[in-house]
């Protein structure tokens, strides 16, 4: 990818701002919809009228034929399942993933939820993913560069016995959902451009973590990314923004 990375202006990164602050509030009302005996469509719709409520547009819905606002991935899916008539139960994870536009701009953010009492390893992959996350943000600062992300996010992934998938990456954000540069959560066998990060970029930092081995496979719907050993995945996502010193993460509000 040669595309250039482009960077916010102040004015742009005031509604960036509001598009993330809108997609934050979607995914903790798509947390809030996870109970046990609701359906997967029903959480889709949560976070569907949140988003138009808020005077956004659910960026997801139509995206290269996507058929919903928001992905919902059940236990070993990893990312993209399609909201349907599925029941969700005690003890399943749910992954949820949106993204709201507003004014032009994108906001996107994910997370993992447990359906009442999960098992101790749904509880520490959960807890893995979004600590890893944490973990690589470490490095979104000046003076380093985007692979330094994922090779921390790698490391602590590793370090506690999960597996980061390879064949989807966080990327850059802003007038585009996905724009450069691709933000892999791992180190590249065959690294390509490594890009300094820069003051008022705006890019998704985004773990897939199985608790099992990293490979995926996709479900005949031609959409929905599972493990390919069926073992546990998570999820999670943020919106940030690069500054002179921490970043900030612009899709935190409501996040538990
Ligand atoms: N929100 C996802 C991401 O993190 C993309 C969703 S794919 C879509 O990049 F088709 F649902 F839009
Ligand atoms: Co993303």
């Amino acid at each position: 990818m040669s595309e250039s990375i482009s960077i916010k202006s102040p004015r742009e990164i005031e509604i960036m701002r509001e598009a993330a602050r809108i997609a934050a509030g979607a995914r903790s009302m798509g947390r809030q919809a996870v109970r046990d005996g609701l359906t997967t469509r029903q959480i889709d719709k949560a976070v569907h009228e949140y988003i138009v409520k808020s005077g956004a547009v659910p960026s997801c819905l139509g995206y290269e034929g996507f058929p919903a606002a928001t992905c919902v991935s059940v236990n070993e899916e990893v990312i993209h399942g399609i909201p349907g008539k599925r029941v969700v139960h005690n003890g399943d994870i749910v992954s949820i993933d949106l993204c709201a536009t507003y004014k032009g701009f994108v906001g996107d953010c994910a997370g993992t939820y447990p359906c009442g009492e999960v098992s101790d390893e749904a509880k520490k992959l959960i807890e893995v993913t979004r600590q890893a996350f944490f973990e690589g943000i470490k490095f979104a600062k000046p003076g380093y560069r985007v692979y330094d992300i994922g090779e921390a996010v790698q490391d602590y992934v590793e370090s506690h016995g999960f597996s980061v998938v390879r064949d989807f990456v966080g990327h850059g954000i802003g007038r585009g959902m996905h724009e450069a540069p691709e933000v892999p959560n791992y180190r590249p066998l065959r690294p390509r451009s490594n890009p300094r990060l820069v003051k008022g970029m705006t890019i998704c930092v985004e773990p897939m973590v199985c608790a099992g081995d990293w490979r995926i496979r996709i479900l005949k719907d031609g959409w929905t990314v599972v493990s390919a050993d069926s073992s546990l995945a998570a999820h999670y996502e943020n919106t940030i923004l690069i500054t002179d010193g921490e970043p900030e993460i612009l899709t935190m509000a409501e996040d538990i």
